[in-house]
């Protein structure tokens, strides 16, 4: 019987030690100490033995029991703690790692500009107001004294949606929508950029485009002067192209006007001194300004005997192409990726 035991106690021994994961041990534990186990049988059968015998046997089962137990409780703590680094080892995280990278898009060129430019005006008491692309032959026209027939709507080949509707041709609508929409008839100082649309079939010109229109309106006694119009257009494009920027004034024509001024401004990229991009003249032209018409102002509810102000205007896409030396003004509009994101947000503040 002895033996037995002992024979018990050494394969016990040897299952445990061969045992890798907690579950086979739950099982071998079952069934080395179980209600059918081997000790269990025999301690069962110890009524079969003689009085002498019952207690030695007796106590060399229970001292077999406590062994295994023991045995198989330290190979659980030792299973459960490999488990455990295991499991840390499979969820570590290594906080040094460099992250995936996010990428982001970037502000197309034409937005970062039409932002400067509303930074620009708002720093100097504009307001920046919107108006419709979808315009009426009344605002695009007929407001700006540009009547029915006359020669200058030539200059602008419209998308005509109706008879009395087309698709607005210049910015400068929005300064008749202003200027009724003004009930009280007080000073205005505004901007509005958005997009136009013209019927151009050449290769240089798209038939969408964006501008900015600037309406500066006041009390005749504040002397609102081509003075005004010269300086705030002179902080515009300096704070636009670089403080070393020269305007150029050349008397010109436009109906909503009087007088009425073409700018131009020193060529971006020879500084002035002549180049093939300002063909050899040193000189970019690139707004339209003026006088705002008392005939304007009248048609638009703002009595010339009291009132007097200016206006300009100017294409986004140029002052965009200069300002970023792109030389063809279709990468505008192809969004073509590799273009796009030379524009990166790095340098936004
Ligand atoms: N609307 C003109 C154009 O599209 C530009 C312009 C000229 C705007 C003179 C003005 C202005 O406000 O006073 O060519």
């Amino acid at each position: 019987m002895k033996e037995k035991i002992e024979e018990i106690r050494k394969v016990a021994k040897e299952k445990i030690e061969e045992i890798q994961n907690l579950q086979e041990l739950q099982d071998l534990k079952v069934k080395l100490l179980g209600k059918k186990s081997e000790l269990s049988n025999l301690l069962k059968g110890l009524g079969t033995l003689s009085q002498e015998e019952r207690p030695k046997v007796g106590s060399l089962v229970n001292e077999a029991r406590n062994e295994i137990e023991q045995k198989i409780q330290s190979a659980e703590a030792i299973l459960k703690e490999k488990a455990m680094a295991q499991k840390l080892e499979k969820e570590k995280i290594d906080i040094t790692a460099p992250s995936t990278k996010i990428t982001r898009g970037s502000k197309h060129p034409i937005n970062r500009v039409i932002e400067e430019i509303q930074d620009i005006f708002v720093s100097m008491g504009y307001d920046v107001v919107e108006g419709p692309e979808l315009e009426t032959d009344e605002f695009c026209f007929e407001r700006l004294n540009l009547p029915q027939g006359h020669p200058a709507r030539d200059m602008q080949d419209s998308f005509y949606i109706t008879e009395e509707y087309l698709l607005r041709t210049q910015t400068s609508a929005v300064q008749a929508r202003t200027m009724i929409a003004n009930e009280e008839k007080s000073p205005i100082r505004m901007i509005c950029t958005g997009k136009t649309y013209r019927r151009e079939d050449d290769a240089t010109h798209s038939h969408q485009f964006n501008q900015v229109e600037g309406l500066v309106i006041d009390y005749k006694e504040k002397n609102t002067s081509l003075a005004d119009l010269k300086g705030t257009l002179e902080v515009f494009m300096r704070k636009m192209l670089g403080p070393n920027t020269q305007l150029r004034f050349r008397p010109s024509y436009f109906p909503f006007t009087e007088p009425s001024y073409e700018v131009d401004v020193t060529c971006f990229k020879c500084g002035g001194k002549g180049c093939p991009l300002c063909k050899k003249t040193g000189w970019i032209e690139l707004l339209g300004s003026g006088m705002v018409h008392p005939r304007v102002l009248e048609m638009n509810g703002y009595d010339p005997e009291k009132y007097s102000g200016f206006a300009f205007g100017t294409g986004i896409d140029r002052l965009a192409m200069f300002k970023y030396g792109i030389t063809d003004m279709r990468y505008l509009y192809t969004n073509d990726v590799r273009f796009l994101s030379q524009f990166d947000r790095k340098d936004e503040n």
